[in-house]
C-alpha cells in the first residue's frame, strides 16, 4: 500500500469534507494547525493526524497503545485478510472509483487502506478516539486521512459528503451515518457471529457474542437504513500462541483474564491453534434518499 511522504499537510480533499466541530465554518491550514474563520484552531500532530476532540468531547472509550500494537500485528499476519478482501470487493461494487469513504472507529486504518486500494481515486477518512490508532491510521495509505473524534458525537464532516461509510467492530452512530452519506451512499458493517473465536471462549475466558447481535444491529439502524445485502464469511484460522495472545489483547472488552493468567492458559493450548473466524458483512442503504 502506498504511503504519503509528508503527512503533516492535510489533503485539499480532506478540507472539502471537514467542518469545524465548534461552529459551522470549514477548516483551512494555518501554522501547523487547521483553523476556521472563527479562529478555532486544531493542531496537526507530527504523526500526520488532526485531533478535533476538545474538552467535553473526549471519548470515554479508546483503544490503548497495547491494544493497537496487538491489533496491528494480528492484522499484519493476515488472519483477517479474507474479511479485508470481502470489504474491498463490496466497496468496488457499491462506490465510484473516486469515492469519499469514511471509516467510523477506523483503528489502525487497515480495512480503510484495503478499500482505498480497490477504489483508485478515492479519499478515505478514518475517525477514531485513540491517539495510537490515529498514528497508525495516518500512515496506512497515501489517500487515507485520520482525524481524532468521538463517533458518538455529531461528526465534524459535511452532510451528504460520503459515498461509503465503513463500520468494522466499532461503535455505531446510525443518525450520523445517515447524515453524512450522499444520495447513492452505502453503509458497510461487519459484526462477529456467535461462532467467532468459539474455540477460545471457554479456555481463555472470552465473553460470548450475543447470538442476536445481528438482529440488534438491524434494529439500531432501522430508523435510518434499510438492509440491502448480507454476506456471511466463515473460515478456519491456524494461529500461533503469540497470535492468540495478540487476538485477546486487542479486544479487552471481550475478556476478563489478567495477562499472566492469559499467558498460562495460551501456553496450554495445542499449537497451532485452530480457531474459527465468523463474520457477517452487511450492506445498508440510507432511507429517504
Ligand atoms: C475493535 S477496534 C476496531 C478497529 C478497526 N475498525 C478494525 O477492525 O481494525 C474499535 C475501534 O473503535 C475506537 N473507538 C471506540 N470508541 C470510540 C468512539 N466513541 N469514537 C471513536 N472511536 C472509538 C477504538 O479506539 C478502536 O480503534
Ligand atoms: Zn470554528
Amino acid at each position: 500500500m502506498p504511503s504519503r511522504p509528508d503527512r503533516r499537510l492535510p489533503s485539499d480533499r480532506l478540507l472539502t469534507v471537514l467542518t469545524c466541530p465548534l461552529c459551522p465554518s470549514g477548516l483551512a491550514p494555518a501554522d501547523g494547525a487547521l483553523r476556521c474563520a472563527d479562529r478555532h484552531s486544531f493542531d496537526i500532530a507530527r504523526h500526520g493526524y488532526v485531533s478535533l476532540l476538545t474538552g467535553r468531547r473526549r471519548a470515554a472509550s479508546a483503544d490503548s497503545a497495547d491494544m493497537v500494537r496487538s491489533r496491528a500485528a494480528f492484522l499484519r499476519a493476515g488472519h483477517y485478510d479474507p474479511l479485508a478482501r470481502a470489504l474491498a470487493g463490496l466497496a468496488a461494487e457499491l462506490a465510484p472509483p473516486d469515492a469519499t469513504v469514511l471509516d467510523a472507529g477506523s483503528g489502525t486504518g487497515h480495512y480503510l487502506a484495503t478499500v482505498l486500494d480497490a477504489l483508485p481515486g478515492a479519499m478515505g477518512l478514518g475517525l477514531d478516539s485513540s491517539a495510537p490508532a490515529l498514528r497508525a491510521a495516518a500512515r496506512a495509505h497515501a489517500r487515507g486521512e485520520a482525524v481524532g473524534w468521538d463517533v458518538w458525537q455529531p461528526w465534524p464532516v459535511r452532510t451528504g459528503c460520503a459515498d461509503l461509510v465503513l463500520n468494522v467492530f466499532a461503535p455505531r452512530n446510525g443518525p450520523e451515518f445517515h447524515r453524512v452519506l450522499g444520495p447513492h451512499g452505502a453503509l458497510l458493517v461487519v459484526t462477529p457471529t456467535d461462532r467467532h473465536l468459539g474455540e477460545l471462549r471457554p479456555s481463555l475466558g472470552l465473553l460470548a457474542v450475543d447470538p442476536r447481535k445481528e438482529e440488534r444491529l438491524s434494529r439500531t439502524l432501522a430508523a435510518h437504513f434499510r438492509p440491502a445485502h448480507t454476506e456471511p464469511l466463515e473460515y478456519a484460522m491456524s494461529l500461533t500462541p503469540e497470535d492468540v495472545t495478540g487476538l485477546v489483547t486487542m479486544s479487552p472488552a471481550a475478556h476478563h483474564v489478567c495477562p499472566a493468567e492469559l499467558r498460562r492458559r495460551v501456553g496450554e493450548l495445542p499449537a497451532p491453534v485452530r480457531v474459527t473466524a465468523s463474520f457477517v458483512v452487511s450492506v445498508y442503504r440510507p432511507k429517504g434518499r
